[in-house]
């Protein structure tokens, strides 16, 4: 008889459709949160170690089965540099999920109800900016390693708590008073935080975890200035919605240093890594398209909808 464990791989491997990929990311959330909290010794540590193992395997198969996706896409990223970060900075147009009609609409239509629970999806799937570029960063070569620490000052308010990021989110997400917990939380969301969290903390996903962050950046302030407007319209104080704000205009800035701080030397060092971080930006990408277009679903938008920009 088959375990749980091995049920679930199985059907994710077969890509069975319905409450399995629910069951499958709701625990890899549970052990993220339980295996990223500083903790205490425990006497009965070792008991633990099998079940750690499984959900580790299970964590490997949903990489792979993701990175089967992607990795013809991301074979055909160019090797040298100047042309590889011109290839990656493309993404911004022709990645997946890009000037998805979501945005603009969240911006320009969407009731209050439709934007509380899309960002109470979204905070779900937020793994923690910041604790995924200080565990990426390790044994990081000293340029890659110099950006890497300079991001995560700035997601540390350069030193300051009222600039932190991670609180800052915390702000509008009691100003909009949404749950804390992940329950109602659809599986796409979940899956998104799974995926940069298995990239952020093995380290044979390294350079995923770099093209991941690095497209995230590049992608985020378009999203950040339409969420921004919409919560602007619908009355929300500039304090409460400063995290949107902030990142409209931040990211641009982060993912400029990104590009030419991380990206180009270490695609100039070693060639190899190219295709590793070229697979993880779109590994990201495509999380984040799968999660708009069930959130549009949810909220009964149409896909052919195109408004404007809201940068
Ligand atoms: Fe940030
Ligand atoms: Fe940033």
């Amino acid at each position: 008889m088959l375990s749980e464990a091995e049920t679930l791989g199985k059907n994710l491997r077969q890509g069975t459709e319905g409450s399995s990929p629910l069951i499958l990311q709701r625990r890899l959330t549970a052990w993220n949160r339980r295996r990223l909290a500083p903790a205490f010794p425990d006497p009965d540590w070792s008991d633990g170690l099998a079940a750690e193992l499984e959900l580790s395997v299970l964590e490997g198969e949903f990489v792979e089965q993701e990175r089967r996706a992607v990795i013809e896409r991301a074979a055909m990223a160019p090797h040298d540099p100047d042309s590889f970060v011109a290839w990656f900075e493309a993404l911004k147009q022709n990645g997946p999920g890009q000037n998805d009609a979501l945005f603009p609409w969240l911006a320009e239509s969407a009731p209050l109800s439709a934007m509380r629970w899309f960002l109470q999806q979204e905070v779900a799937g937020e793994a923690g900016f910041d604790d995924l570029v200080a565990l990426t960063q390790v044994k990081l070569t000293k340029t890659a390693k110099l950006e890497l620490a300079r991001n995560y000052w700035d997601e540390m308010g350069q030193g300051h708590a009222g600039g932190m990021h991670g609180p800052m989110l915390e702000r509008l997400v009691v100003a909009l008073d949404l749950e804390q917990d992940s329950h109602g939380v659809v599986w796409e969301s979940l899956a998104l935080g799974n995926l940069m969290v298995a990239l952020g903390v093995n380290r044979r996903y390294a350079y995923h975890s770099i093209g991941a962050l690095g497209v995230i950046e590049l992608t985020a302030p378009g999203r950040a200035a339409c969420v921004n407007r919409g919560l602007k319209r619908l009355g929300i104080s500039g304090e409460a919605r400063r995290y949107f704000a902030l990142h409209a205009t931040l990211d641009v800035k982060h993912s400029e240093a990104w590009n030419r701080e991380v990206l180009r030397p270490l695609v100039a060092g070693e060639p190899r890594v190219a295709p590793a971080i070229a697979e993880g930006a779109l590994l990201r990408l495509n999380a984040g398209a799968r999660c708009f277009e069930r959130y549009r679903r949810e909220l009964r938008l149409g896909h052919s909808e195109q408004l404007e920009n809201c940068a």
